[in-house]
């Protein structure tokens, strides 16, 4: 049967979220049925409820940061049972036979992922719909076990923040030795500067905003550069081994490329638009520098990632908030004035749709 869902949604890039009802879908044999407990926040939730990509179609419900509840599973289920505690983040599925897909890179799918929300469903058609809202379905391949014992409100970043700065790291290969720097402190900036030092990086934040400086330090950063100061940021010339960039907007690049050492490798993830100004050849050829970018992380890696996280004891610092405050969320979030990730308390919406 067809679950009633209740959500938020955006219904045109330049409305507010409203409130949105909506079914799911029949469960098929591979899916997990999931109670959405909490859902966090991202910059991209924003990115595509305003159209800034021109990708979206209307009515989306944003969100890909799910914690939720197993009430059911397919017969082909194995490894989920009901009363499981269990995570869902950016992709539901993918063709699952590409190269990319049996290299557990499903992000890179060749034939394309299926978002989380927005994306055509690969059986039916339908277009999917994400995490602001109290339930989900989804393949058993695309969902994760939340570790025992995290705290699920601060984990439920961890499905996107978490991810998308663990991947690059990982695959770099930061270890002790290496001086990172984490650019933006936002949901993935901070994430980014915990788990930079979890792999035992030297970690630099790269901020706008001076009220950021003692808060990095108390995640971890080992020093803290203000950008918008010329003189800090010549001194910081040749430094660096690798520069985690999570701007979400255009922004100028070479000073921080003139931060990385020879065979430093700058790694863009926040920027999806073209990069200006201009990225000067300069600044890469005589200093051999590499300019990378990374696409949050598989589903193999995203289970290690919350496994490394918990025993760690790395989670996200968040502002729990109801369903109602989303509008007045997207606007703080775009102004840099979150702390660091807003996570949404999905009983609010049951309470206030009921
Ligand atoms: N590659 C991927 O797989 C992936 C996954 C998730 C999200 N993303 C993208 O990553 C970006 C960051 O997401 P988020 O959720 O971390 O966003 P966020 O919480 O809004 O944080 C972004 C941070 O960037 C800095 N910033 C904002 N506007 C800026 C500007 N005009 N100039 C310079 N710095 C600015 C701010 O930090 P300071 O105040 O410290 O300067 C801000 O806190 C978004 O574009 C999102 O779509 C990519
Ligand atoms: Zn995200
Ligand atoms: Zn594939």
């Amino acid at each position: 049967m067809p679950t009633p869902t209740h959500s938020f949604a955006a219904h045109a890039p330049d409305k507010p979220l409203a409130p949105f009802d909506f079914e799911r879908r029949d469960p098929r044999a591979d899916d997990v049925s999931i109670e959405i407990l909490y859902c966090g926040v991202c910059h991209s939730d924003l990115h595509f409820a305003q159209d800034d990509w021109g990708m979206s179609s209307f009515p989306v419900v944003p969100g890909h940061e799910i914690v939720g509840r197993v009430t059911s599973v397919g017969p082909e289920v194995k490894d989920f049972a009901e009363g499981d505690l269990v995570g869902v983040g950016c992709m539901v599925d993918s063709c699952r036979h590409c190269e990319a897909c049996e290299d557990g890179l499903e992000q890179y799918c060749l034939n394309g992922m299926t978002m989380t929300y927005g994306s055509p469903d690969r059986h039916d058609e339908t277009l999917t719909q994400g995490g602001y809202s109290t339930f989900v379905v989804v393949s058993d391949r695309f969902v994760v076990k939340m570790p025992d014992g995290i705290d699920l409100k601060s984990a439920a970043p961890l499905l996107c923040a978490g991810i998308t700065t663990y991947s690059p790291l990982k695959h770099y290969g930061v270890k002790a030795g290496h001086k990172v720097g984490v650019i933006g402190m936002g949901g993935l900036g901070h994430m980014g500067v915990k788990l930079a030092k979890a792999f035992g990086a030297e970690v630099t934040l790269f901020t706008r905003s001076e009220s950021k400086i003692e808060e990095a330090k108390s995640n971890g950063a080992d020093h803290v550069i203000v950008s918008t100061d010329e003189a800090q940021m010549e001194a910081a010339a040749h430094s660096f081994d690798f520069m985690l960039d999570t701007v979400p907007v255009q922004h100028d690049i070479n000073p921080y490329l003139n931060a990385l050492k020879y065979d430093g490798t700058h790694i863009m993830v926040g920027l999806l638009e073209p990069i200006e100004p201009a990225v000067e050849g300069f600044n890469l050829i005589f200093k051999r520098r590499v300019l990378a970018g990374s696409l949050i992380g598989g589903m193999p890696e995203t289970q290690e990632m919350l496994d490394f996280c918990a025993k760690h004891g790395i989670t996200c610092d968040v502002e729990m908030i109801d369903a109602n405050y989303i509008n007045e969320a997207f606007k703080r979030m775009q102004q840099g004035d979150v702390r660091y990730r807003f996570v949404i308390d999905m009983a609010s919406l049951k309470d206030k749709a009921a």
